[in-house]
């Protein structure tokens, strides 16, 4: 009896190895694979915020943490501009209209949050914006106001990758290393990543914040 049980052990002790490491990978390969890192410098690094207000009222950066907050009756980024209120980050000198580039970042939304746009590829063949991540309530985050692309990201770090391919016109999102959403993109453009927040045109919260860390960009070369 004991013999049997040990040598059962034995015999399927390969097997059950097997299953977890396929299970692991079928988790993926991780997105940057193939990719090159692109180093960022403070440059690089454009703050937008409500015009009338000084920075550090709309943004802070302690422990590599950029937080990033804004009203709902906050003024826009410029005078005379009609968009929304927002304070992001855009990714400069860096603007690409070819080839394949990614986004990479950990970001944190919490609880009460919605309406808001998280991160962007700014700039299309026509219209502004490629892309658009919002996080909805409860956590959800979608695609412009509706495909949804994810959910449960309220109150925690999440990993962002959003993969380009300007030339195969396809745009990839994976959440902490798994593809969750892929969909066209609209044309080759003046194009450039943001990330923060950016109030939708409709069904916003008061407050909106999203803190952002690890902030890199990648090519495929
Ligand atoms: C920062 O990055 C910019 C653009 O990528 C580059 O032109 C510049 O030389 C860099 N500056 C430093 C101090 O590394
Ligand atoms: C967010 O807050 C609401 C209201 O306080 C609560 O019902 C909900 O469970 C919270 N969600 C998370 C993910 O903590
Ligand atoms: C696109 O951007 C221009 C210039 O900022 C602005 O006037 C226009 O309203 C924007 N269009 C949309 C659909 O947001
Ligand atoms: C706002 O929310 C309402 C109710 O959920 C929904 O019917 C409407 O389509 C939303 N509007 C936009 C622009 O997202």
């Amino acid at each position: 009896m004991k013999l049997s049980f040990v040598h059962c052990i034995i015999v399927t002790m390969p097997l059950l190895l097997a299953l977890i490491y396929s299970c692991i990978n079928a988790a993926g390969d991780d997105p940057i694979l193939g990719f090159t890192e692109i180093p960022l410098n403070q440059s690089n690094f454009i703050l937008q915020k409500p015009y009338d207000v000084p920075l550090d009222q709309r943004y802070s950066f302690i422990d590599g943490v950029h937080r990033m907050w804004v009203y709902a009756d906050d003024k826009p980024y410029a005078r005379g501009s009609n968009t929304q209120p927002r304070t992001e980050i855009h990714i400069a000198g860096l603007d690409y209209s070819s080839g394949v580039w990614q986004f990479e970042g950990h970001g944190f939304v919490p609880n009460g949050t919605t309406g808001a746009t998280i991160a962007q590829i700014h700039g299309a063949a026509h219209g502004n914006t490629t892309l658009l991540l919002r996080v909805y309530a409860p956590g959800e985050m979608r695609y412009y106001s509706s495909l949804h692309v994810a959910d449960g990201l309220y109150d925690r770090w999440f990993r962002l990758n959003i993969i380009h391919d300007v030339d195969g016109g396809m745009l990839t999102v994976f959440l902490d290393g798994e593809q969750k959403f892929q969909y066209h993109d609209q044309g080759p453009g003046d194009l450039h990543f943001k990330c923060g927040v950016y109030g939708a045109p409709a069904n916003i919260s008061y407050y909106m914040e999203a803190r952002w860390r690890n902030i890199k960009i990648y090519r495929k070369y």
